[in-house]
């Protein structure tokens, strides 16, 4: 284990829905860290740590070598969560995707390496599954990465790329996120769980498309937890790793979550329309991070309903429908 009061963490994205958790938990766990972030989505995110001397925030774009230069200063683990992030932003703006996700995530690596940077974690997505090919198989991390949008061709491409960084000095590790929910300090009301249950908090009837289909959900403050944990195991436990990041027992069709909404909210009205916007279809199995890492999640999807049921019940959201809880 390291001796985590010595170490700086730079966390990219760090202005973001996970990213701002986990400043919050690394700063918890008496890490020093340091956001750097463009603020795409404005800074309020971060006002919670604003003052803390373990604090430090770097306003700056990952496209930019000198901006990342001069945050890679004096930092030994780095945290690589910047993207643009979903398929519908990387769908509209296709060459930004590529700049970031791809070009300027490859060119952080190699001032990683400049910079003698000790550990890498690389925020990615089980959305790199894209549809199981044997309906309903659970995908553990050996299972083939079949990549249907740009968002996720880039985390592949970039995943393919760190793992085969073997000559590395530096320890680098893949986290494969399951879709997330909860609340963090930059909430985002465009993600299944969340908006579902904040449509059916607000009184709005749900139109689902493709109900039959699967994705693995976890809390976001449990995958925070996650990144942590990476950061902090044994070296030779992942190095080189991937990891699925959630529960085996969290996966549910968008039919399912309804049924847990309406439980929370019974007066909940659903409509099913047949068209599939969204081809992904996929069953994770996270058993390898529980059994390496020991990471066990603490919420579940129906612990995040209630969660997020409160929030606008008790009408803490004052523009719920708000653009600025959305990426695009
Ligand atoms: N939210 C999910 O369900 C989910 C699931 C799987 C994986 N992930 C991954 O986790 C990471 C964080 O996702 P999120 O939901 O917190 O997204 P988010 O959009 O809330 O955060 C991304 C952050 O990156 C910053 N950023 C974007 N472009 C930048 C640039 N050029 N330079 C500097 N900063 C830049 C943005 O300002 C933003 O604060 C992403 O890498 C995403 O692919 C998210």
């Amino acid at each position: 284990m390291v001796n985590k009061q010595s170490k700086t963490v730079l966390v990219t994205g760090g202005a973001g829905y996970i990213g701002s958790e986990l400043v919050r938990v690394l700063l918890q766990d008496d890490f020093r860290v340091v956001v750097f972030d463009n603020l795409s989505f404005g800074g309020e995110s971060l006002l919670s740590f604003w003052g803390n001397p373990a604090f430090t925030f770097i306003k700056g774009d990952l496209r930019h070598d000198d901006d990342v230069r001069n945050a890679l200063q004096g930092v030994d683990y780095v945290c690589h969560l910047a993207a643009i992030v979903g398929e519908p932003p990387c769908k509209k703006y296709p060459e930004l995707a590529l700049e970031v996700n791809w070009h300027a995530s490859v060119r952080l690596y190699e001032l990683c390496e400049e910079a003698g940077i000790e550990r890498f974690v690389f925020a990615s997505t089980c959305s790199n599954y894209g549809k199981m090919a044997v309906a309903d198989a659970l995908l553990d991390e050996t299972a083939e990465l079949n990549p249907i949008s740009l968002y996720s061709e880039t985390k592949v491409n970039f995943e393919k790329y760190l793992l085969s960084q073997e000559n590395s000095t530096i320890t680098r590790t893949i986290l494969r996120f399951s879709t997330v929910y909860g609340i963090s300090p930059r909430p985002r009301f465009d993600l299944t769980v969340n908006e579902f249950t904040r449509d059916a908090a607000l009184g709005k009837p749900l139109l689902i498309y493709g109900e039959n289909f699967w994705r693995p959900y976890c809390h976001v403050s449990d995958l925070a937890r996650s990144v942590k944990m990476a950061l902090t195991a044994d070296a030779g436990k992942v190095n080189g790793e991937a990891f699925n990041v959630g529960d085996t027992g969290q996966n549910y069709t968008k039919k399912m979550l309804a049924a847990e909404i309406g439980k929370a909210i019974p007066s909940l009205e659903v409509n099913y329309h047949p068209v599939v916007t969204d081809p992904r279809d996929y069953k994770v199995n996270c058993d390898k991070i529980k059994n390496v890492l020991g990471f066990e999640i603490s919420k579940t999807v129906p612990n995040g309903i209630t969660e997020i049921a409160s929030l606008f019940r008790e009408q803490v959201i004052s523009e719920p429908m708000s653009a600025r809880y959305g990426n695009v």
